[in-house]
């Protein structure tokens, strides 16, 4: 039996409950959301040689290409060029350079392509140039567009280029610059972008932005994570190289074990939440890198303290800032939303234990500009997951919890905070994921996180925001650092995990108020914890088998029933809505079910689970429910 008392307001949810969590992970950007699909366009990629480049030769077209690192681009961040020696070519004999993209360049029927690039011509007059997109093997031009003459000056080019209607999809594809007139050429910063969201030049794959909207996520945590902090203080996420033209951005070497573009710079980060209807939570570096450099609070702190007040002078300030004017210069004038800061990222790594002290003078110099902020430490000092530092000297706004748990360990975490110190500061559980399946999770993991969801539901007193991690994965061979991420994509296409859609459920149907709720005569299930490296194994225990949730939305009147079966029966159970007096017989419901927990939606099934709504009748003041194995379920209530 499940009572749900109808008859009190509720407590009422945080309006950012539900947000996404975001950094440069499993090519979530570069190769990902950002629709940039040349890989290695500024040649910065690796130092030795132009990778993801290869030569295109006609047979006898003799050529050669190699990194030139003496003829930078005046006035921009592109100092390493791509040398093409065409002495070789002829007509009909064409020489070129080609780009392999992120596992290929994504080919759709009826598309216009927009191509640029910088190029000069260091010998043989001014050379022709052909831009194409093409198969693989060069058999097959899909599309492409002749630039008369390269000048002997460095000289931006940009064409369009645009596929026929009539052909197939395909990833199995290249972009080539070539010449049929011997030469010297340079390039730099070769680009293709396809149509972006809203048309912008500089991008976001429209695919992604929808799936992320229809989560409608209240913000977005940003920009880590790992990447935040950098792998060293030099390759931290420097906002400032990451503005204005992508020609002024150097790029960085990233956490995740490859070269970030910052073609997703810091305004792309902040339009991106405003497009999707959300806002940022903007993580600042706080001067802690993850491989162990600290920079103690003092004199030493403050450069990069005065770095996160220009970073979020230019997300809100006014034109007449200093970063206001650039933000406007940028092109977006208007200030962003922004209500939370983050003062690191998992500080409780930092074996010198600096962090109370550099969280207190990043928190007294934000409060003193800006007191209507809300902050966030990433350490409290009690938290389970390990070893975490104390935090005496400021009382953050909220605490940063992260959990990476299995499926049976995500459910058991559905009643972590039932007994949490409600005097203690509210939370953001920053990150968060059972991890189950890969490359993005299976049923299990949906499981797991509909059962955690429901606690965090439950206790939305001290529950103020959630959002998953990662968020974004390529499918690709080589594409995942992380597993266990909840949208999976390659060049052409996207789908969503089963925990994608419970999360989605659990958003659309979050209500405004949580309602008191009591579960009695639950069916246990037995676990066994998974065994850790140096802990001695844990012995089976006994968890619910079900969980819930209920929450109301004030102004539609309706409540929502959470339900979670986890296990392989249907299991019935009997609903008391405690003081409802007047509860329409029908309503609605929207399943999410899989006939095993590790069936999962891929890039080949995307999807295989899915939501299902329907109509639902049999409400009233006490009514049973079936629910099927392995399900997540929303019953919507018209209630008054
Ligand atoms: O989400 C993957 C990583 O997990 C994040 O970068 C980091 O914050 C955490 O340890």
């Amino acid at each position: 039996v499940v009572r749900i008392n109808t008859a009190v307001a509720g407590t009422p949810i945080s309006p950012h409950f539900y947000g996404l969590m975001t950094e440069e992970i499993n090519y979530s950007y570069d190769g990902g959301l950002y629709a940039e699909l040349i890989r290695n366009r500024a040649f910065r990629d690796d130092e030795n040689q132009p990778v993801h480049w290869s030569l295109v030769q006609a047979s006898g077209g003799a050529a050669t290409m190699m990194l030139d690192r003496d003829s930078p681009i005046p006035g921009t961040a592109l100092t390493t060029a791509l040398k093409l020696d065409a002495t070789g070519a002829a007509s009909g004999r064409r020489v070129g350079v080609a780009n392999d993209g992120y596992w290929g360049i994504p080919v759709k029927p009826g598309t216009t392509y927009r191509a640029s690039f910088y190029a000069r011509a260091v010998a043989g007059g001014a050379v022709p140039v052909r831009a194409s997109i093409e198969s693989s093997d060069g058999a097959t031009v899909y599309a492409s567009a002749s630039i008369a003459g390269i000048s002997g000056q460095w000289t931006k080019y940009s064409v369009q280029l645009t596929t026929p209607a009539n052909l197939a999809p395909t990833t199995d594809a290249r972009f080539v610059l070539s010449t049929e007139k011997p030469g010297t050429l340079l390039f730099n910063q070769v680009s293709l972008f396809p149509p972006t969201l809203n048309d912008r030049p500089n991008g976001l794959r429209p695919d992604l932005m929808k799936m992320m909207a229809d989560m409608r996520p209240k913000f977005v945590r940003l920009p880590g994570g790992n990447y935040l902090e950098g792998d060293t203080v030099n390759t931290r996420f420097q906002w400032k190289q990451t503005l204005g033209p992508i020609e002024q951005r150097p790029g960085h070497m990233g956490t995740w074990r490859y070269r970030s573009s910052d073609g997703m710079g810091l305004l792309e980060f902040l339009t991106w939440t405003e497009d999707i209807g959300a806002e940022p939570l903007l993580a600042v570096f706080a001067g802690y890198a993850l491989k162990g450099e600290t920079i103690a609070a003092g004199p030493a702190l403050q450069p990069y303290v005065d770095e996160a007040l220009d970073e979020i002078e230019y997300v809100i300030g006014g034109v007449d800032t200093k970063w206001g004017a650039q933000r406007a210069k940028d092109g977006h004038p208007a200030p962003f939303k922004l209500n939370y800061i983050e003062i690191g990222n998992e500080d409780g790594f930092d074996k010198q234990k600096t962090y109370d002290g550099r969280f207190t003078q990043f928190y007294d110099a934000i409060k003193a500009k800006y007191p209507q902020l809300k902050l966030i430490s990433t350490v409290n000092g009690l938290d389970s997951l390990g070893q975490r530092q104390h935090l005496s000297s400021r009382v953050p706004d909220l605490i940063d919890e992260h959990y990476y748990f299995d499926g049976r360990a995500g459910m058991e975490a559905a009643h972590r905070y039932d007994k949490y110190d409600r005097s203690r500061p509210k939370i953001l559980i920053g990150e968060w994921a059972t991890r189950e399946g890969a490359p993005t999770t299976n049923m299990l993991g949906a499981l797991g996180d509909a059962a955690f969801m429901t606690g965090m539901e439950r206790n939305a007193d001290i529950i103020s925001m959630a959002s998953y991690a990662p968020l974004f994965v390529n499918v690709n061979k080589g594409g995942m650092q992380w597993r266990s991420d909840l949208i999976g994509y390659d060049g052409l296409t996207s789908y969503g995990s089963p925990s994608y859609y419970a999360q989605k459920m659990f958003s659309e149907y979050l209500g405004t108020a949580s309602l008191p709720l009591s579960a009695e005569g639950v069916p246990m299930q037995s676990w066994t914890p998974a065994e850790r490296k140096n802990e001695a194994p844990k012995p089976p225990r006994d968890i619910p088998s079900l969980y819930f949730s209920a929450t109301r939305d004030a102004q539609k009147g309706e409540l929502y029933i959470k339900v979670v079966n986890t296990v392989a029966t249907p299991q019935e159970v009997r609903i008391e809505l405690d003081g409802a007096k007047q509860v329409l017989p029908t309503g609605g419901k929207v399943v999410l079910a899989a006939a095993a927990p590790d069936e999962t939606n891929s890039i080949a099934d995307p999807k295989h689970i899915v939501p299902v709504e329907s109509p639902a009748s049999g409400f009233a003041p006490s009514f049973s429910q079936t629910f099927a194995p392995y399900s997540v379920t929303v019953l919507k209530i018209a209630l008054n």
